[in-house]
């Protein structure tokens, strides 16, 4: 039987659709971005008409600017308008950080099957041999590229792709790309064989949303998600101001789940000004807005994951920087990944601590807010994110 208060949640949520809210939910709708998504999807037409074409676009935005749910939103019209001719994938480069994950991920997105023990050129040859046998194309989207390479990663992923031709000739001009990034200073970390294939590459610029735009799309958004009534009008300017200074809709969305949430707990018909404020307080902050551990690289959540355990464990405020190092090598084993070197580790520590997700001092690491919904967040990624390693 339900507890009295799951009994009220299944009765009079507030919610008609709460996975609307949730951070990879595509809209159908994109208010704000109506005339970029045209320019992007515009670049593709020849891909959509079937001409032979190898289309490369760049899309160039700041923290929350709608790069990812542009790339999935074209991917998802460029696969139907052409009939599912072309096929689309989508790859976080934060969290493939090999190109043998990246390839992996095309090869489980396009062929529907894992490539455990493939190199990345017979995967790629994989993919190849079932573009042309179909007739088909396909469209990456590399998602986080400018991350990928400022952690120093194998550019040789850049390289493949564009050059599949060479690989299987018959293969020319099925493969097109979105590179997506905060900025395109990654470009000039390339190596020369790898930036003069990627060349001269049209790019798409997002520009920072502002108040009236974070607010007309938490309109948009809190519609899908919440009954009729539900929301006070009042709330949506509410939930966008206090949102502008913690990275604007990503955080409105955020605010609106957990403001819902507090709301069907206590069985309230409509979500109240306290909601919002309640739910503003509990949400961990970081540097760019709410804390976003699904946006965070394998390592860095593997990292993460091993300092909240042993918080967790030693019941202590600070933790040695060493220790969450060869706790980090514990997690990294479980999840069946190579652990990064320390000095990467210790990089990726200082740059959790730069993006809010720990304090740093002393060689020590501390945890300012309660991360019980942090750590099951990333023990559930964890758990989803396949790691397949090729056979030695
Ligand atoms: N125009 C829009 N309409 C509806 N929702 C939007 C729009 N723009 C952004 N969002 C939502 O805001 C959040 C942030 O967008 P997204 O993840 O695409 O940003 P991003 O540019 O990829 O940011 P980052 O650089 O941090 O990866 C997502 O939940 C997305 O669904
Ligand atoms: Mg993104």
């Amino acid at each position: 039987m339900l507890a009295p208060p799951d009994l009220l949640r299944v009765v009079h949520s507030v919610f008609i659709d709460r996975e609307t809210l949730l951070h990879d939910y595509v809209p159908a709708k994109l208010p704000h971005r109506e005339r970029e998504l045209k320019r992007l999807k515009h670049y593709f037409e020849p891909v959509i008409s079937g001409e032979a074409a190898s289309v490369k676009v760049h899309l160039v935005g700041g923290v929350g600017t709608g790069k990812t749910l542009l790339c999935r939103k074209v991917g998802g019209i460029v696969a139907r308008e052409s009939g599912g001719r072309v096929k689309f994938a989508y790859v976080n480069l934060a969290y493939a950080h090999r190109p043998y994950h990246a390839m992996a991920e095309v090869h489980r997105q396009v062929l529907g099957v894992p490539a455990a023990g493939l190199s990345p050129e017979e995967m790629l040859r994989n993919i190849l041999d079932y573009l042309v046998a179909e007739d088909a194309s396909l469209l990456v989207a590399l998602d986080e590229v400018d991350a990928y390479i400022a952690e120093g990663r194998s550019q040789r992923i850049l390289y493949m792709l564009p050059r599949a031709y060479e690989l299987e000739p018959k293969a020319a001009g099925r493969i097109s790309l979105i590179y997506a990034s905060r900025s395109l200073d990654w470009l000039k970390r390339l190596d020369e064989a790898t930036l003069d294939t990627i060349g001269r590459t049209s790019a798409i610029h997002l520009s920072a949303y502002g108040f009236e735009q974070v607010r007309d799309i938490v309109a948009y958004r809190a519609e899908l998600a919440f009954k009729p009534g539900a929301l006070d009008e009042e709330l949506i300017d509410f939930v966008a101001q206090i949102s502008m200074p913690y990275g604007g809709v990503r955080y409105a969305l955020e605010l609106l789940l957990e403001a819902g949430t507090l709301a069907d707990y206590e069985g309230s018909k409509s979500v109240r000004a306290g909601h919002v404020r309640s739910a503003h307080a509990s949400i961990p902050k970081g540097a760019n807005g709410a804390l976003c551990p699904e946006e965070l690289s394998l390592h860095k959540q593997a990292l993460l994951k091993a300092i909240y355990d042993a918080l967790n464990a030693y019941g202590s405020a600070y933790l040695p920087v060493e220790e969450a190092y060869s706790l980090y090598k514990v997690v990294c084993e479980q999840l069946n990944v190579e652990p990064e070197g320390e000095e990467e580790a210790r990089a990726h520590i200082e740059a959790l601590s730069r993006d809010g997700y720990i304090m740093l001092r002393a060689g020590a690491i501390a945890v300012e807010y309660p991360y019980e919904r942090t750590l099951q967040i990333i023990e559930r990624l964890l758990k989803k994110a396949k790691i397949y390693e090729p056979k030695p």
